[in-house]
């Protein structure tokens, strides 16, 4: 194994926008799906505040800098740029942008920009978000506008961040909006949709010349049989077939391989429906499969399938009750504990050598893949907040051993070239709300106040160092 993490690595700190900036109609922002929907009657927690990133980001910065941080995950909200999400731009969402992708600069925090992590603007989500086709065109257009003004600065870009959540939470778990729950045939056509809309953009940014690298980030998660029983395998290899497979296959591969294809479609017969591809869309995704630079993985879990004949049946475990989650779909099969694998209080199992299994995959299946980044990784986690001071140890633990997997994927040969931990400082967690903890930042939700937790204080020692201390 490795000992060290190479001199030229980024330990990074990940956020999104709406996770974090608050603000959301300030300076001639636009509403986005998220705002609508934790407006709703009924709902626990939203986003007008988050951690108030949006004035507080060069303290933020400074905090980063002084830990040794020398990355920053950000995204763009598309509102805020384009706040109908088509037509008219924004200048004053334009220059906060400047200004914070600047700041970064000066800090020596390298900015990695996402342009799209789950925020589509309110009126397109309400034109069916990306089942609607225009929505390709118009983000098209939007990414033009932030290459066009940022792409002088900005040298790391990613298209999407998970459409496996989109998909997945909006349209099986019911979690995101628009809360449908059980239609894997529009998941699919979801994820379809996006890996069009992602290649136009690699394309795209290919053509304007600009001296950076653009990549997506995929969530990837192990899934691996319970038992070696045949229809335990077997649910395991669907499952792993719609969350990581088929949009692998479509970035790095620009195709569907046959067996993706078939198995899909199997996958969709059950659950009575099919996907459409569309004039020139398998023309894009090989295109763009060339160009592609990167890849950002994100990696928090893995799952352990188990066959089932039932119908679809979910509970998302969505307050830290450990224990209560029921995940099991029609046609493919059901999530199950496993006695041998710790988890989180929101049952997530902590399977670290699933990471690993998962990056040797990428450059076993993708050979073409040039280097991956870990977008995002880290622990939820009900931290304690006593004087000031919050010992996080599960959290250094958790991050530790998935670091130690990933020096073992570099010794055997993977090009992992930096890692984001998952979050930055404490952020709006989706669908859990703010008692669902992940930074190395405390954020005092009440005065926005930051503290750093031991996590901070350890994770310094490594990216100074490189290596993995205790
Ligand atoms: C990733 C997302 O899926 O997981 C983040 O990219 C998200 O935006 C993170 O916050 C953790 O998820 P959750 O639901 O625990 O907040």
């Amino acid at each position: 194994m490795e000992e060290k993490f190479a001199e030229d690595f980024i330990f990074g700190g990940a956020t999104a926008a709406f996770q974090v900036e608050g603000a959301t109609s300030e300076d001639g922002r636009g509403p986005c799906c998220w705002d609508e929907y934790l407006k709703r009657p009924g709902s626990r927690f939203n986003g007008d505040m988050a951690s108030d990133f949006y004035h507080k980001y060069k303290d933020d910065l400074e905090l980063s800098q002084k830990f040794g941080i020398n990355g920053i995950r950000i995204s763009i909200s598309w509102s805020r740029i384009i706040p109908q999400g088509k037509g008219a731009v924004n200048q004053l969402g334009i220059n906060f942008y400047d200004r914070l992708i600047d700041e970064c600069i000066q800090n020596n925090v390298e900015p990695f920009v996402t342009l799209h992590h789950f925020d589509t603007p309110l009126g397109l989500f309400e034109d069916g978000d990306w089942l609607n086709r225009e929505t390709i065109d118009h983000f098209v257009a939007y990414a033009k506008v932030c290459f066009e003004n940022f792409g002088d600065r900005v040298v790391k870009w990613a298209t999407f961040n998970e459409p496996w959540s989109i998909a997945q939470n909006g349209y099986i778990i019911g979690n995101f909006p628009p809360n449908v729950q059980y239609d894997i045939p529009k998941a699919v056509q979801i994820m379809h949709n996006m890996m069009v809309a992602h290649a136009k953009v690699v394309e795209l940014y290919k053509s304007m010349n600009l001296k950076g690298e653009i990549g997506i980030v995929h969530t990837l998660e192990g899934k691996c049989p319970i038992s070696d029983k045949p229809e335990d395998k077997r649910a395991a290899y669907l499952d792993d077939m719609l969350a990581n497979r088929f949009m692998l296959d479509a970035c790095f591969k620009g195709k569907y391989d046959a067996e993706t294809l078939q198995t899909v479609e199997e996958i969709l017969t059950a659950n009575d429906g099919s996907f459409k591809v569309f004039d020139g869309d398998m023309e894009s995704l090989a295109a763009a499969a060339k160009h592609i630079d990167f890849l950002g993985m994100n990696y928090y879990s893995s799952h352990f399938l188990q066959a089932y004949d039932g119908e679809s049946k979910i509970h998302h475990n969505g307050t830290g009750e450990k224990g209560t989650s029921i995940f099991a779909l029609k046609g493919i099969g059901a999530r199950v504990s496993n006695s041998a694998v710790e988890t989180t209080d929101w049952d997530w199992p902590i399977y670290p050598q699933g990471m690993y299994e998962m990056l040797m995959r990428i450059k076993r299946d993708y050979p073409n893949y040039k280097k991956i980044y870990i977008a995002e990784n880290g622990m939820g986690y009900k931290d304690d907040f006593e004087d000031g001071k919050i010992d996080d140890t599960p959290r250094i633990e958790y991050i530790k051993k998935h670091f130690s997997y990933i020096l073992k994927a570099i010794a055997d040969g993977v090009n992992v070239k930096g890692y984001y931990v998952w979050s930055l400082m404490d952020v709006l967690s989706w669908s859990n709300g703010y008692n669902k903890r992940y930074g190395l930042f405390y954020v005092d939700f009440n005065t926005q106040e930051r503290y750093p937790k031991k996590s901070a204080y350890w994770f310094k020692k490594v990216a100074e160092t490189k290596h993995l201390v205790s």
